[in-house]
């Protein structure tokens, strides 16, 4: 008996060594954490199980039927994050360069089956060459079963990809249908083809930073969420992400009991918004002020900057905030940010989480850019997905909400619950100046007269008034007492139930 127990840590031992010391050493000398350390940080202390640690391949190819590593280059199993089930698979970079292999896509395949089942989230932690070349086609078999649990499982249990080393070819397809992918800078890079291919077609040269790096995908192609520092970061800040999850779309989101009195006052935000109407502020200062603790999660915040969203707490539940910026683009809506936010408000509303919209937005931007890139069709994303949520969704207009983009920001029109504004609301088809152009184009030489009627419009519907008397906004309130009214919503809102109708699955504008 002491025998075999002795063979079982002997071959333990082995599998936790994964590629051996040189390579682990290696692997640290980039920077890197090991699969195994990765799991250590993101977990709660002693909290891993792990399956299929004597897992190996079966291709016989290219000498590989002799070189064989147990668990095969990913790590998997499933553990807690501040106390919540969560399933994990970490690539191993040290065995076969974290090569995915048809044994490595089943164990990633089993985790993945098991967190649908008991409905618990799916964390990547991926460092991998991508498929197993000497695997041919078995590989590629593997991926494709990930990629068709990562859609089963989409909407049903949250999927997160963090990208800690290479993630090229095919293989960034698999994390491109998670719900959130995560970077780290300098380590990590994503590319569909690598520097040399992009070198031979296009002739540009390019490094694999620059290509597919940390900071080209959060800010320029918005492929990522968020970029960190290094590992450590990455895996800390996962975790205070995940504490904002509901683990599946059965839950509601997690409550964290907090101090923050739900009726408290802010003061200051009643002279948040500057007297001349042209003058931008940070709306950031507002969801700030307003959220449990000043606890705000953002995602993406260097990309379409004029829209900011992320997670956040009231009364210790989970909520979505989606602002517009008036800092960047004067908070106009365009294509990149139309996109942002309508996958925000989509993977709120198939986990639950109520969205809070403050709307101060001009319209969408002007231009042949924006129009050849289809604008049409992208602006309409975001409508859309506020069009179909049926989480509770809570909207304050604090300045402009102008033509196309009233309706779009969570209007009274497109279901929303409850539609505050603040006095300093102006509720328009377009702004003062414009709109005189347009209605009084006879008197365009005029200045005297243009002034007049401008000052005539804006007092007639620069404000919150003729919206409230239709009943489009439920009541203009204090900018100080935003959250009690917020959280009282909410509250009201608690069991909220709106039914869609059947049908197999609607057509987004993709
Ligand atoms: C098998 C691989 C591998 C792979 C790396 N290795 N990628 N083994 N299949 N795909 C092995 C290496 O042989 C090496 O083994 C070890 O991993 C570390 O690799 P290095 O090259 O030494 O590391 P580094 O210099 O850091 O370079 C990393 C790398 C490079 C940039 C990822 O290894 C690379 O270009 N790999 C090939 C990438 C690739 O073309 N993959 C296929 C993509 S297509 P030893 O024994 O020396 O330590 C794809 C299709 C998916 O993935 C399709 C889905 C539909």
């Amino acid at each position: 008996m002491q025998e075999i127990i002795r063979q079982l840590e002997e071959k333990r031992n082995r599998a936790r060594l994964g590629g051996g010391e040189k390579r682990i050493a290696s692997q640290h000398a980039k920077g890197k954490l090991t699969a195994r350390e990765r799991i250590e940080l993101l977990l709660d202390a002693d909290s891993f199980e792990e399956w299929d640690m004597f897992k190996e391949h079966r291709c016989t190819d290219f000498g590989m039927d002799q070189q064989s590593i147990p668990g095969d280059g990913v790590v998997t199993g499933y553990g807690t994050i501040n106390g919540r089930l969560v399933f994990v698979f970490s690539q191993d970079f040290t065995v076969f360069g974290g090569s995915l292999s048809e044994a490595h896509a089943e164990k990633i395949c089993k985790i993945m089956d098991k967190a649908v089942q008991v409905g618990a989230p799916v964390i990547g932690l991926n460092d991998s060459g991508g498929a197993r070349i000497q695997e041919g086609v078995a590989s590629l078999a593997g991926y494709a079963e990930v990629f068709q649990r990562n859609v089963d499982a989409s909407g049903v249990v949250p999927q997160i990809s963090m990208i800690m080393g290479p993630c090229a070819g095919g293989a960034v397809y698999s994390p491109a249908m998670t719900d959130y992918i995560f970077m780290v800078k300098d380590s990590s890079y994503m590319f569909v083809t690598g520097p040399d291919v992009v070198k031979t077609v296009t002739h540009e040269t390019v490094t694999a930073e620059e290509l597919g790096g940390a900071i080209t995908h959060s800010t320029k192609s918005g492929v990522a969420d968020l970029a960190f520092e290094n590992d450590v970061e990455a895996l800390l800040q996962l975790r205070r992400f995940m504490d904002f999850l509901p683990s599946s779309n059965r839950e509601k989101p997690p409550v964290r009991p907090t101090h923050d009195a739900p009726e408290r006052k802010e003061m200051s935000l009643d002279t948040l918004i500057p007297d001349n109407p042209n003058k931008p502020y940070d709306m950031r200062e507002l969801i700030l002020k307003v959220v449990d603790e000043g606890d705000f999660f953002e995602v993406q915040p260097g990309y379409a900057g004029n829209i900011i969203v992320g997670y956040a707490r009231m009364e210790g539940s989970t909520v979505g905030i989606v602002a517009n910026q008036p800092m960047v683009l004067a908070g106009c809506l365009d294509i990149d940010s139309s996109i942002k936010a309508a996958r925000f408000v989509r993977f709120c509303d198939a986990f639950n989480i109520p969205v809070v919209t403050f709307v101060d937005v001009p319209g969408f931007l002007p231009g042949t850019a924006q129009e050849y890139g289809g604008i049409i069709k992208h602006g309409a994303k975001l409508l859309y997905a506020y069009a179909e949520a049926t989480v509770p969704k809570i909207t304050v207009i604090t300045r402009k909400a102008y033509g196309g983009a009233y309706d779009v920001m969570s209007s009274k029109h497109l279901k929303g619950d409850v539609n505050f504004a603040w006095p300093t609301a102006e509720i328009a088809v377009m702004g003062p100046k414009g709109a005189v152009e347009i209605i009084f184009r006879q008197d365009i030489g005029d200045a005297e007269k243009i002034a007049a009627r401008t000052e005539e419009y804006r007092q007639k519907f620069a404000n919150p008034f003729i919206a409230g008397h239709r009943g489009f906004i439920d009541d203009v309130i204090m900018p100080h007492s935003t959250r009690k009214r917020i959280c009282r919503s909410l509250a009201m809102l608690k069991d909220k139930k709106l039914e869609r109708p059947v049908r197999k699955h609607g057509n987004i504008p993709l």
